[in-house]
């Protein structure tokens, strides 16, 4: 995807928290973090909608920041000294580091209630029934992370099994990027066989991306990848390093991979360069 398509996914969300964040306080925690990751779950949802539809619609961009928002929400949460207690994340510090505790968790809740009052302005141009499909599918998903967050705290100190982890990954990480794949179906007008298709696709990206996130705790460079590396380590978390060692977790990686580059060629889509670029985009490769 182009890095014009990047700039006008920053452009629009510096625009939205310009219209829907009131209070300067707040404005500018928000702001600390928004635009500065690879902005991956937009990017998501509109190599969707082109793989499905053959062609780009940059008129959606504003559609698909709650995304984006959503995350950056639950990431400023996760960094907490109550969850990962992480101070490194895009590379600057995080936000209760630089803001207090109260605001962090503040500008969590300020970006989450934000996503949802972008989805439902009515000046969006796609009507209620889209808006309140689109609502639904967000507000799903926001539960699945919560709840899949949860079975990361209790997964500390023990040892979950590989099929464990991997639940817990479905919802933690792939939840929302099902919902990224399910806002392209929808947004191009797919059936729900495809939207649902398409949502797993999405939630089996998410295991692989969180695989990649847990061997980056390994073999990444903190300044490189611009976040706290050794917390999983600290913590004791349960991740697919912890339960298969390097080697089985970067096989893990290879056939989701695999399996993932197979189901989005059986999909007969306009064009899935777009979604097996981005499945690239999640794998790693550590040898
Ligand atoms: C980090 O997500 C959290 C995980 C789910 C692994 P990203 O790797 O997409 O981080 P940003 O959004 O680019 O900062
Ligand atoms: C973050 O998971 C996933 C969510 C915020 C839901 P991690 O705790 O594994 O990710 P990083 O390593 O802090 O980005
Ligand atoms: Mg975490
Ligand atoms: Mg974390």
């Amino acid at each position: 995807m182009s890095s014009e398509i990047t700039d006008q996914i920053r452009g629009a969300l510096e625009t939205q928290v310009e219209k829907y964040i009131l209070d300067e306080t707040l404005r500018s925690a928000v702001t600390h973090l928004l635009g500065r990751g690879k902005l991956y779950r937009p990017r998501l949802a509109l190599a969707t909608y082109e793989s499905i539809k053959g062609e780009t619609e940059p008129r959606l961009i504003p559609l698909v920041t709650p995304l984006e928002l959503i995350h950056t929400f639950t990431l400023i949460h996760d960094d907490l000294p109550c969850m990962d207690d992480a101070a490194l994340r895009r590379g600057v510090e995080t936000v209760h580091l630089k803001y207090g505790e109260a605001i962090a968790v503040l500008a969590g809740d300020a970006l989450s209630d934000m996503a949802f009052q972008v989805l439902a302005d009515p000046g969006s141009g796609i009507g209620p029934e889209i808006a309140l499909r689109l609502i639904a599918v967000l507000a799903n998903a926001t539960q699945a992370v919560v709840i899949g967050q949860v079975a990361d705290i209790e997964g500390e100190g023990r040892q979950f099994s590989a099929e464990q982890v991997a639940n817990l990954h479905r919802r933690k990480t792939g939840a929302l990027l099902g919902a990224c794949c399910q806002f392209g179906a929808i947004l191009a007008g797919a059936d729900r066989y495809l939207e649902t298709t398409l949502e797993e696709v999405g939630i089996r990206l998410g295991q692989l991306f969180q695989s990649r996130d847990d061997l980056l705790s390994v073999v990444g460079d903190e300044a490189e990848v611009g976040k706290s590396l050794e917390r999983d380590f600290v913590l004791d978390k349960s991740t697919m390093l912890s339960v298969l060692g390097a080697e089985g977790a970067q096989a893990y990686a290879n056939s989701l991979t695999n399996e993932l580059q197979m189901a989005i060629d059986q999909l007969n889509l306009a064009k899935p360069e777009p979604l097996l670029t981005l499945t690239r985009e999640a794998h790693i490769r550590t040898k």
